[in-house]
């Protein structure tokens, strides 16, 4: 009996070089987890040190409106459990296995910035990788949406810190510590079609709860917005109507003709900024700040307005000294730098009517004679009255093309200080574009 249980024992420990690979792992399995209870953190001689970084990281979406981010990343943990290490050399030299992580004591750590949080792998299919040391790999992959205060102060050209911030939920600092690693080089990290990803940074830090120190790590994600879209659809447009209506608005040569036509067109304009002005405020979170694509329309559509008044101003006041028939005087006329000499010189037919008055002392000589100079006086006094309208009329006319001739000049002057203004905001507006990326605040969160 003695000698049976003696060869069975002999058996047994001379069994692994005898059987396949997998037995190898039932076994250290099975030496493993005899006397393991998962529920107990694994303490050593101090907290348990778990390290953490983050190897994949994909945005999916960024709402602006919501301060919503989504994500999918991938992130690992290592820790030591050495409860859970074996010898190699007793198992064929077999450093690593393979279990459900539902067998092993996991740090917590929960994502305190989310609305919403899924494992994408069920407890039961994810796994954990333990080695003979005692240490323990884990490796979660997550989707996640988290909150991302953003800054639109810049927008188009803004850069974003989104954090995934995680943090221990019970266990204090006493008891567990993570380490933070930059992620490692062949870790796959990518924005998408409206967001370029440049950068991950892990950080870690503590925070106090109840007089009691946590841990908490951060992955924050550099964002920077590719501006294309912004530049074609809303500012190319702004830019092309704000240019052409100024045009429209100062175009010399039209200033004799109905100036109403301006306003419509200016109008017409800025009806068409507002609609792009209200593109961008749906596109914004509501808040204090206006981003700056808003201050560009906002200046571009001042330009308009002011521009449109002004002509309007002109428009009066020409009407007015038209009205009073005056010319405008040597000194405007200097001050436009114009030959004052040139328009003195009339136009108008201003001889006086010849009128002989020895015939009145004869009227009463010869009454036929008076009836002959009656019905002549008459022709003459029709064709002076002809006359005095057609000087007037030409008089008129003369006062017109004076003023059109001075607010001519006027339109030259404010095109060209308008079109130079719109350039000129265009210009600061893209200038932003090559400003550098802005540093990673402290406080992300
Ligand atoms: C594992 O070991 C048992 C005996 O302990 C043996 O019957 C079985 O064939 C082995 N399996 C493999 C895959 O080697
Ligand atoms: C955690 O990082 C420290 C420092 O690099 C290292 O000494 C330790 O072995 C790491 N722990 C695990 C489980 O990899
Ligand atoms: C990413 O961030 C880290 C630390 O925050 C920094 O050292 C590194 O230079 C950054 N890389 C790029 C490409 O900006």
């Amino acid at each position: 009996m003695l000698l049976l249980f003696g060869v069975i024992g002999a058996c047994l420990m001379t069994a692994p070089p005898v059987y396949g690979h997998y037995n190898e792992t039932s076994l250290i399995l099975r030496d493993i987890f005899a006397d393991y209870d998962k529920r107990v953190i694994p303490f050593t001689h101090g907290p348990v040190m778990v390290n953490m970084t983050i190897v994949l990281g994909i945005l999916i979406e960024l709402r602006e409106n919501e301060q919503i981010a989504a994500y999918v990343i991938s992130h690992t943990q290592r820790w030591y459990d050495k409860r859970l290490a074996w010898n190699p050399t007793k198992y064929r030299g077999q450093k690593e296995v393979i279990v459900p992580q539902s067998m092993v004591w996991l740090p917590k750590l929960f994502v305190y910035n989310s609305l919403e949080t899924n494992e994408m792998l069920t407890p039961n299919r994810a796994d954990v990788r333990l080695y003979h040391t005692g240490a323990i790999k884990l490796n979660m992959p997550e989707k996640l949406s988290c909150i991302c205060r953003i800054e639109t102060e810049m927008f188009p050209f803004d850069s974003q810190f989104c954090a995934v911030a995680l943090a221990s939920p019970l266990l204090n600092i006493e008891e567990m510590v993570v380490q933070a690693f930059s992620p490692p080089k062949d870790s796959y990290f990518t924005g998408n079609t409206e967001w370029h990803l440049f950068n991950i940074t892990v950080r870690h830090m503590e925070f106090l709860e109840e007089g009691e120190y946590r841990v908490e790590i951060h992955y924050i994600f550099h964002l920077q917005r590719r501006p294309i879209y912004y530049l074609t659809v809303i500012v190319a447009p702004t830019f092309l109507i704000s240019a052409l209506s100024i045009l429209g608005i100062f175009s010399p040569g039209s200033s004799d003709g109905p100036r109403n036509e301006k306003v419509s067109l200016g109008l017409g304009s800025l009806l068409a900024m507002t609609v792009l002005l209200g593109i961008v405020a749906g596109a914004m979170p509501k808040s204090n700040a206006i981003p700056l694509l808003g201050y560009y329309i906002l200046i571009v559509i001042c330009l308009c307005a002011v521009g449109v008044s002004i002509s309007m101003t002109f428009l009066a006041i020409a009407k007015q000294y038209i009205q009073r028939n005056e010319t405008p005087s040597r000194n405007m006329l200097r001050l436009f730098l114009m030959n004052p000499d040139r328009k003195r010189r009339s136009t108008v037919y201003r001889t006086s009517f010849y009128r002989p008055d020895f015939i009145s002392l004869d009227k009463m000589k010869s009454p036929e004679l008076f009836a002959i100079y009656a019905v002549l006086e008459e022709i003459a006094e029709t064709q002076r009255s002809f006359r005095r309208k057609q000087e007037q009329k030409m008089n008129r006319k003369m006062v017109e093309h004076e003023w059109s001739r001075v607010f001519g000049r006027f339109d030259h002057f404010f095109l060209f200080v308008f079109e130079v203004l719109n350039l000129a905001a265009l210009a600061v507006f893209l200038r932003v574009a090559w400003f550098p990326t802005p540093e990673l605040r402290t406080q992300v969160v």
